[in-house]
C-alpha cells in the first residue's frame, strides 16, 4: 500500500478551512467538493488509458481516452456522498457503485448494511471516497469488498488520515496482489480514545449533513 499525501498550497488552504469548528454545514460541503476535485487530480495520474488518433482541423493527432472498461468511483455512504461531486467533475464519464458501511462506535468494527455495485469488478479500477481513513477499519473492509467481486486496482481517496488508520489498512491488506494507494490531504497526529483524528476535523458526516 502507498499513501500519498497531496502538497499543495491550495488544498492545505481548504483542508484548515475545513478543520474550523466555526465552518457551517454549507461552506464544509463546498470546500470538501473543491478539495476532492484537487486529490481526485492527484488520484488519477494512473488512470487507464488508450491511444486514439483523432483528426483535428489541420491533421491527425495521437491522443488518449480513458479506458474501458470505465473506472468506478465508490462512495462509502454516508460522509462519502459528500465527495462524489467533486470527484465526477474530473471523471464524468465513471460509473458509480455505493456502499453503505457503518462504524460500531463500541467495538469501532464496520459491517456493511447497503451496496450497489456490479457482481462483477474483474478488471476494473476503483475510486474510494470516504473522508476520514480513522480506525481503518472501514475502508479495509470496503476495499477487501471490491477485491472478492475482482477489482485489480484500487485507490481511496481520503480527506485526511491517521497514522494508526493507515498502520492497520497496511497491515490487513497484506499479501493482496493489487495495488492499493491513499490519497490524502493530510496525515493527522493520532487517534483520541474515541477513535477520532486528533486534530481532524470532527465527525465528517455530521459536519456536511448534521447530526442525524
Ligand atoms: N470519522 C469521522 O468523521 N471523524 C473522525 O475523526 C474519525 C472518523
Amino acid at each position: 500500500m502507498r499513501t500519498h499525501v497531496a502538497d499543495h498550497p491550495l488544498i492545505a488552504h481548504k483542508l484548515t478551512t475545513l478543520r474550523d469548528e466555526r465552518t457551517d454545514s454549507p461552506t464544509f460541503r463546498q470546500l470538501a467538493d473543491e478539495l476532492v476535485t484537487l486529490l481526485a487530480y492527484e488520484a488519477t495520474r494512473d488512470v487507464r488509458v488508450e491511444t486514439v488518433t483523432v483528426r483535428t482541423p489541420v491533421a491527425d493527432a495521437e491522443g488518449i481516452k480513458l479506458a474501458t472498461p470505465k473506472p468506478l468511483v465508490v462512495p462509502i455512504l454516508r460522509a462519502g456522498l459528500g465527495m462524489l461531486d467533486g470527484m465526477m467533475r474530473l471523471l464524468p464519464t465513471a460509473e458509480v457503485g455505493f456502499l453503505g458501511m457503518v462504524r460500531n462506535e463500541q467495538t469501532l468494527e464496520a459491517s456493511t448494511y447497503a451496496e450497489r455495485l456490479p457482481e462483477d469488478l474483474s478488471g476494473r479500477q476503483c475510486y474510494v471516497l470516504d473522508p476520514m481513513l480513522a480506525t481503518g477499519g472501514t475502508l479495509a473492509a470496503a476495499i477487501r469488498f471490491l477485491v472478492e467481486r475482482g477489482a485489480d486496482h484500487i485507490t481511496a481517496i481520503c480527506l485526511l488520515t491517521a497514522p494508526e488508520g493507515c498502520a492497520r489498512l497496511e497491515k490487513e491488506l497484506e499479501g493482496l496482489d493489487i495495488p492499493v494507494t491513499v490519497v490524502t490531504a493530510g496525515m493527522d497526529e493520532r487517534l483520541n480514545e474515541k477513535g477520532y483524528i486528533v486534530p481532524g476535523l470532527g465527525d465528517a458526516g455530521d459536519r456536511l449533513y448534521g447530526v442525524v
